[in-house]
């Protein structure tokens, strides 16, 4: 069964992680004009938030 991990990304998206590779980055600024997906808005919008712990599904 392959391992899920979400990480919540310093100043960024959440990233969704399948065995360790990056699948898809959530936006959670509200910023994207591809949600639910970044487009990579955050940095004009200055968007700050640390870092999540990764949460891992099995
Ligand atoms: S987190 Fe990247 S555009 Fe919102």
């Amino acid at each position: 069964m392959p391992k899920v991990a979400i990480l919540a990304n310093e100043n960024g998206p959440n990233l969704v992680m399948v065995d360790g590779k990056v699948v898809a980055a959530l936006c959670r600024c509200g910023h994207s004009s591809k949600k639910p997906f970044c487009d990579g808005a955050h940095h004009q919008a200055g968007f700050r938030a640390v870092k999540a712990e990764v949460t891992i599904i099995e």
